[in-house]
C-alpha cells in the first residue's frame, strides 16, 4: 500500500499513554497476577512456553467460545490472537467438539494408522495439488522433517532460509531471527546468527539467510554457496511472511524463486504453518499458484489439537518411501487429532468459510486504513485471507532490514494495550498479526477498528 505524508507522533505522549494503559490493564487482571505468583513456583517463568511470557505477568485464560475468550478475572475479549492463528475455526466449534467427543470413546491412541488419517491426506492432496503426505505434531516437527527430506534427497547439508523468518524451535532454523539492525549484514551476504543459546555453531553455519522479496540476492547467494563447495539442499520460506507482521510477496517474486531453485537443483519448501488453511483452502499454493517440492502445515490443521503435516510431490517423498530418510513419531496421525482435522477440513473450513474470512478481512483492513488516512497516522494496513495487521511504519516493509529500520516498536506495544483494555485480545509481539475466525462478524471487526481509532485520536489530538 502506498505511503503518504503523516503526522509526527510525540514520543512523550506514547510513553504517557503506555503508562496509563498498562496501569489500567494491571488493575483489571489482578487474578492473573495471583496466578502468576503461584505458577512461577512450578512453571519456568510461570508459563508453558517462553512465547507466553509477559511483563509484569501473563494474562491467564479460562475458556473460549466462538470468537470470544475469557480471562481468569472474567474479562471478556474478542479473540484476534486465536492461538497464534491455530483457531481460524473459532473456539469450541460444535462440529469439531462432536468429532473429538465421538472419537474419545473409541480410543485415543494406537500408533497405528486409522481411516481419518487417510481422509485427511486425501483432502490435503486435493487442496494443495501435492499427492503425498505425512503427519507430525507441530510446525517445528514439520519443518525439521521437511529439511531432512531435502537433505536426504540431495545429499547436501547447507540450507537457505529467509532472514527474520521463524520456522519453529529446532536447531536447523533457529538462525538469523530477531537480531539487532546493526547485526543483519550486507543483503548479499547476510549473517548466520544463532537465535538464543544452545544451538551448535556448526549448525548455525549450515543455515544461510537471504532477504525476502529479493530473487537476485537469493540467486547470488545460492551461486556463491556452490562456489564455496557447500551447495544448499533447499530453500525454506514462508510464501507470505507472517512473522514480521504481514509482508506479502511482491509480484513475480515467488515465481522467480521457483525458477531459481529448479535451475540450481535446490528443493523448495513452503512453510505454510501460518498461511496454510488460513489464507485459502489450499493456502499460499492456491493463492499464488506457485507449487513447491514440499509444504509444511500445522496450527489451523487440527482445530486446536496438536497436529502438523508435510506434503510433497511423489519425487520429493521418494527418499521416505524407499526408507532412506526415516520419518517417524509415536503420535504422528494421532486418532484424536485426525478426527478433529477431518471434521475441520470437510465440514468447517468450507468454501463459504473462506469467502466469509475474505469479506471480514477486507472490511477490517479497509476500516483500519480509513483511520490511518483520517488521522494521517504513520502506518498502513496489510493482510490476506484471515490474516492482517496495521504495520506501524511510515515506509513499506518488504523484508527484515526494512522491518528493523522502520517499524515503531513502542507504538506496537501501546496498540496492544489499547486493544486489551477495549476487549480485543490481540496477538502480542511486534512480529505478529491478527487471525480472524469464521465465527467473527463485521461488528466484531468494528470493535477492533474503534479501538484503533481511539489510539490514533489520542496520539494525534
Ligand atoms: C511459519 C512457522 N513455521 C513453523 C512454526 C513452528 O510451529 P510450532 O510452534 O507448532 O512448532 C511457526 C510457529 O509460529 C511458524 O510461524
Amino acid at each position: 500500500m502506498a505511503t503518504r505524508t503523516h503526522v509526527e507522533i510525540d514520543r512523550a505522549r506514547i510513553t504517557e499513554l503506555t503508562q496509563r494503559e498498562a496501569a489500567a490493564l494491571d488493575a483489571r487482571t489482578q487474578g492473573s497476577r495471583e496466578f502468576y505468583a503461584r505458577a512461577r513456583k512450578s512453571l519456568v517463568g510461570g508459563v508453558a512456553s517462553s512465547y507466553q511470557s509477559r511483563d509484569p505477568w501473563p494474562i491467564y485464560l479460562s475458556h473460549g467460545k466462538g470468537a470470544n475468550v475469557w480471562d481468569i478475572d472474567g474479562n471478556e475479549y474478542l479473540d484476534f490472537h486465536n492461538g497464534f492463528g491455530s483457531m481460524v475455526q473459532g473456539h469450541a466449534h460444535d462440529v469439531i467438539s462432536k468429532a473429538v467427543t465421538d472419537r474419545i470413546g473409541l480410543g485415543t491412541h494406537f500408533a497405528a494408522p486409522t481411516e481419518d488419517a487417510i481422509v485427511v491426506g486425501e483432502e490435503l492432496a486435493r487442496r494443495w495439488g501435492l499427492p503425498k503426505w505425512r503427519y507430525v505434531n507441530s510446525g517445528s516437527e514439520a519443518t525439521m522433517d521437511a529439511i531432512r527430506i531435502a537433505r536426504g534427497t540431495t545429499g547436501r547439508d547447507t540450507i537457505v532460509k529467509i532472514f527474520g523468518s521463524y520456522h519453529g524451535h529446532h536447531d536447523y532454523v533457529m538462525v538469523s531471527i530477531g537480531v539487532d539492525y546493526a547485526m543483519i549484514g550486507d543483503r548479499f551476504d547476510l549473517q548466520s546468527l544463532s537465535y538464543g543459546l544452545g544451538i551448535p555453531q556448526a549448525v548455525v553455519e549450515m543455515t544461510v539467510a537471504v532477504p525476502f522479496n529479493d530473487a537476485e540476492a537469493m540467486e547470488r547467494r545460492i551461486e556463491k554457496l556452490f562456489e564455496e563447495g557447500r551447495p544448499p539442499a533447499c530453500v525454506i520460506m514462508e510464501p507470505a511472511m507472517m512473522n514480521l507482521g504481514v509482508v506479502l510477496p511482491e509480484p513475480g517474486y515467488l515465481e522467480a524463486v521457483r525458477e531459481i531453485t529448479r535451475k540450481h537443483g535446490v528443493m523448495l519448501i513452503f512453510d505454510e504453518v501460518k498461511t496454510g488453511l488460513c489464507i485459502a483452502a489450499g493456502g499460499a499454493v492456491e493463492r499464488y499458484g506457485v507449487v513447491p517440492d514440499l509444504v509444511t502445515l500445522a496450527k489451523a490443521l487440527g482445530g486446536g489439537l496438536p497436529s502438523g503435516a508435510i506434503g510433497g510431490t511423489t519425487e520429493a517423498f521418494e527418499v521416505v518411501e524407499s526408507g532412506g530418510v526415516v520419518q517417524v513419531g509415536t503420535y504422528n496421525g494421532n486418532p484424536l487429532s485426525m478426527a478433529a482435522a477431518r471434521a475441520n477440513l470437510l465440514e468447517v473450513l468450507t468454501p463459504a468459510a473462506y469467502a466469509h474470512l475474505d469479506s471480514l478481512n477486507e472490511h477490517l483492513l479497509m476500516g483500519c486504513q480509513q483511520v490511518i488516512e483520517k488521522y494521517s497516522f504513520p502506518g498502513y494496513s496489510v493482510g490476506i485471507g484471515s490474516k492482517g495487521c496495521v504495520t506501524f511504519s511510515p515506509e513499506k516493509i518488504t523484508d527484515y532490514t526494512s522491518f528493523k529500520a522502520h517499524q515503531d516498536v513502542e507504538l506496537c506495544e501501546l496498540a496492544w494495550l489499547y486493544n486489551m483494555n477495549r476487549g480485543v485480545f490481540m496477538t502480542p509481539g511486534r512480529e505478529e498479526e491478527w487471525t480472524l475466525s469464521i465465527t467473527h462478524t463485521h461488528e466484531d471487526c468494528n470493535r477492533f477498528i474503534a479501538a484503533f481509532e481511539e489510539l490514533a485520536d489520542d496520539l494525534t489530538a
